[in-house]
């Protein structure tokens, strides 16, 4: 059965690789439409790729997300059978984290769904979502509930006795995400890049890698264009192919992933394309300047400046001295490094790879205010609380997702000593709980030597960038 699906895939992706390649002809072939072409229509291009073309393979059908309220807990249960199916959308979106698509806002941001109904998850599964009421593409997203999802559609289509995907059976046996909002991406690419060779080419004999599991929240897509390396700690040279592991399902042969160069430059020309949003509520002007420069004279140094004439170091700093969660940088080993560094993402050696970084990068902070939570395991919930770093809460979760905290600028959070007994997984999920392994509040403790009126006037300022 699931050879034959496979079959099937590849014979669509044999033919998708055919379309493209004959629009590409037929682009090149036009050459009053090649010289047109400016680097923002090549922007716009990446971006409806990445809305309406399915780089992942199907992973369900909306016959399925139809059903889904069907196996959910009571009260949701009830609630939703009395909605009208549209309150009923409302509510799976809710749910699962998911934002309005731009261009119907009856199917999410975070799915490309096909013509005939087949759902299959794009980049902004991650990097799309909504803050203070206002879905931002680039965003992380701080919503997402992929561990939901999985769990939901694994139980609808066993009742349904539809087979289980790719998606659906990888998803148990390498956790999609414990908390809301975070997920274990680097852990996703560390395992699909197991049983790949340096080609890209499928070794589905191999011996499946050790790993740590651990959640990660991810960066705002509009600071890629200041960044020279990607991720926290760095380690990989920024090009279009170094964004190619994000659609490494097995069921994409190494060869169509090659083949993709083309749209990844597309899709990378959008990603750097992208400009921060703009702080929506008022904030105290002059306590801002004043706020600038205690900025300039305590964080620039890593952050950099920024207004007319901004520098950005690229500092990495060390881990024993940044001091926040090491899981993250002890988890990508030097072998899984040196594994990409010589593979055709890294132009087999060409790009330069850190293969054992020290630390992590200090991240430019434009639009910080909206990319909440804070560090790269999202562990702390507002600005407010970086500067503050002795009162981090343990446990924090958020009672209401749509609702901005304009004073501490961040999520709006409540704290608890304790996680309630008897949750089950989608409840437990809300709460973050900074005790886990990969989840420390911990470090970054520069602010704590600063007095509470500094402090402060950099809240204003960080509101501003
Ligand atoms: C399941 C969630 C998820 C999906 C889907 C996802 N990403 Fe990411 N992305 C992440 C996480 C988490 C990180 C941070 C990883 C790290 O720093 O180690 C990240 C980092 C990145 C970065 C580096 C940004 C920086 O500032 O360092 C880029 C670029 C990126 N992703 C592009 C993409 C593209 C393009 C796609 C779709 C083809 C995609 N991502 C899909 C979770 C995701
Ligand atoms: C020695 C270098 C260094 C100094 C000084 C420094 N930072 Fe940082 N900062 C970092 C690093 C590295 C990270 C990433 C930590 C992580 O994610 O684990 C970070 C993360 C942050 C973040 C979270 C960004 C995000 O998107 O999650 C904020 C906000 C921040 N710093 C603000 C400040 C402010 C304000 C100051 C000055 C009081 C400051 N930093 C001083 C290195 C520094």
């Amino acid at each position: 059965m699931r050879q034959d699906d496979q079959r099937t895939m590849l014979t669509i992706d044999g033919f998708r690789l055919v379309a493209v390649t004959l629009i590409l002809a037929i682009c090149i072939a036009n050459p009053v439409r090649a010289q047109t072409a400016t680097a923002s229509d090549e922007a716009a291009a990446g971006r409806d790729l990445i809305l309406n073309h399915s780089f992942l393979p199907r992973d369900f059908h909306q016959s399925v997300f139809d059903e889904l309220w069907k196996d959910w807990p009571e009260p949701l249960r009830s609630e939703a059978e009395k909605a009208a199916p549209e309150e009923r959308r409302t509510m799976a979106f809710q749910r699962f984290g998911f934002a309005p698509h731009p261009d119907d806002p009856a199917k999410p941001l975070q799915y490309v769904v096909s013509e005939d109904g087949w759902w299959s998850m794009n980049c902004f599964a991650c990097h799309g979502g909504s803050v203070a009421g206002r879905p931002i593409e680039g965003l992380p997203n701080a919503q997402i509930a992929l561990e939901t999802l999985y769990a939901d559609i694994r139980r609808t289509k066993l009742r349904l006795q539809i087979p289980l995907s790719q998606m659906d059976i990888g998803s148990m046996a390498v956790p999609m995400g414990t908390t809301v909002g975070t997920s274990n991406a680097v852990v996703f690419g560390i395992a699909l890049m197991s049983f790949r060779d340096k080609d890209l080419n499928v070794q589905p004999l191999r011996l499946p890698p050790t790993y740590t599991n651990h959640d990660m929240d991810a960066p705002p897509w509009w600071n890629v264009s200041k960044r020279e390396r990607l991720y926290i700690d760095g380690f990989v040279e920024k090009s279009h192919r170094a964004l190619i592991p994000f659609v490494m399902d097995q069921r994409n042969s190494g060869e169509t992933m090659r083949g993709w160069e083309d749209e990844f430059e597309k899709v990378f020309a959008y990603i750097e394309s992208l400009e921060p949003p703009e702080y929506p509520f008022e904030f105290d002007q002059p306590l801002a300047e004043q706020g600038r420069a205690v900025f300039e004279a305590k964080c620039a140094e890593c952050h950099g400046t920024y207004g007319s004439q901004p520098d950005y170091p690229s500092r990495i700093v060390p881990i024993d001295d940044i001091g926040t969660d090491r899981v993250r940088l002890d988890s990508l080993t030097v072998d899984h490094r040196r594994g990409y560094h010589e593979s055709w993402y890294a132009r087999y050696g060409e790009d330069d790879t850190v293969i054992d970084p020290e630390g992590y990068q200090a991240p430019p902070l434009d639009g910080v205010w909206a990319s909440a939570p804070y560090f790269h395991n999202g562990s702390v919930p507002t600005l407010w609380h970086v500067l503050h770093p002795h009162e981090r809460p343990v446990i924090w979760y958020r009672p209401d997702n749509a609702k901005y905290d304009s004073r501490r600028a961040g999520l709006a959070i409540e704290t608890l000593d304790e996680i309630p007994e008897g949750l089950r997984g989608d409840q437990r999920r809300i709460y973050f709980d900074t005790r886990i392994a990969g989840k420390s509040a911990a470090g970054h403790d520069y602010p704590a030597k600063l007095s509470e009126k500094e402090k402060r006037s950099l809240l204003e300022y960080l509101k501003t960038l």
